[in-house]
């Protein structure tokens, strides 16, 4: 989305003061240009990975522990009952490799049963859970070296010298693929083939279709953590970006849009209002919105023919009794 920036953004971006003095560190021009394209463009969006600063990342984790965010529970009871017969699949290897790994509760399982991993590679663009999440495995997998790569998954090329072994496994968990479109989450898929490499096995978490009365609520908790989480994108903008958005002139929304078999987030302006954001306004209108996220979710069959189309093999995949999310295990030949 990022790549569509009007020209006029971007020399506003290189002409304005607080850009560059103090300059810009790639991060910050990264959100910056996201949030001044995101802001511009009608209807207004912003890319979901920016939810991720150290207070989004802790609302996250705070999210996972909610009665209504039943996928954290489940994809974790999947890999305790499940563990030793993935770990046979999956077979052997030194390196895991793991997109998007936040906390990495749910990988210290997978290390586990797997045993024999001795290189763990965790890919994340948030920087504060990547170094506590290190330092949580070291404490509980002696003998394992960690090499964190703070980067975008879906434009990561290389791996680490260290991770050029004949075979490597990866883990994508979190069902954070449902926040690709499937276009993009084909891509991310050929890209992570290309990455891991020949032979590879690639454990995915995807979350099923099902009762909306099931879904909404999972985006949507009384104690408005999820809320929360979405409204400290705005907070975010002001602290990063100088921005002066009244954040209480805003509402979380989460709604499912059957046909797109997708949840989607979004901010609601709830009066008629003017924003600044490093120097530039954005004028909105009551009941506006900006989409700040989408959730994909997938029939099992469905899922499989999207990682055919990008190259992988599907392997095998478990899911609960509820059928609420399901463990892919992915193959390349
Ligand atoms: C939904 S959370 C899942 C975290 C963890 N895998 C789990 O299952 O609990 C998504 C994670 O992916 C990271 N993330 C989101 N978009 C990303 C991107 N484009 N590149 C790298 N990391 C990203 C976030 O920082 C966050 O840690």
């Amino acid at each position: 989305m990022e790549r569509d920036i009007p020209h006029q953004i971007v020399e506003d971006l290189e002409r304005s003061s607080s850009l560059t003095s103090p300059r810009l560190d790639p991060a910050r021009a990264d959100f910056a240009q996201a949030v001044l394209a995101g802001f511009a463009r009608k209807p207004r969006s912003l890319p979901c990975r920016f939810f991720y600063d150290a207070r989004g990342s802790a609302l996250f984790e705070e999210i996972t522990q909610l009665e209504e965010y039943y996928p954290t529970r489940v994809e974790t009871a999947l890999l305790e009952a499940y563990g030793a017969e993935i770990a046979e699949r999956m077979g052997d290897a030194s390196v895991l490799v793991e997109f998007g790994s936040g906390s990495s509760r749910k990988t210290s399982l997978l290390l586990s049963a797997l045993g024999r991993v001795t290189l763990y590679v965790p890919i994340d663009v948030a920087g504060e859970s990547l170094a506590e999440a290190a330092e949580w495995l070291s404490e509980r997998h002696t003998g394992l070296a960690i090499r964190p790569l703070i980067a975008d998954f879906t434009k990561t090329r290389t791996l680490p010298v260290a991770a050029r072994r004949p075979r490597k496994l990866g883990f994508f968990s979190g069902s954070t693929i449902g926040n690709l479109t499937q276009a993009d989450a084909r891509a991310f898929l050929a890209n992570a083939a290309r990455l891991l490499g020949r032979h590879a096995a690639f454990l995915v978490g995807v979350d099923l279709k099902k009762d909306p009365a099931i879904l909404i609520p999972a985006y949507n908790d009384r104690r408005g953590v999820t809320a929360a989480f979405n409204l400290n994108l705005l907070e975010r903008i002001n602290r990063e970006l100088d921005g002066d958005i009244d954040v209480a002139g805003f509402a979380h929304d989460a709604i499912y849009d059957e046909a797109q078999g997708r949840i989607e987030m979004h901010l609601v302006s709830l009066a008629r209002q003017t924003v600044r954001v490093m120097g530039r306004e954005f004028r909105f209108a009551k009941g506006e919105r900006i989409h700040t996220e989408n959730s994909h979710k997938y029939a099992i069959e469905e899922f499989q023919t999207l990682a055919r189309s990008a190259g992988w093999t599907p392997v095998h995949a478990w899911t609960d009794p509820h059928r609420l999310f399901s463990l892919h295990l992915l193959g390349l030949a």
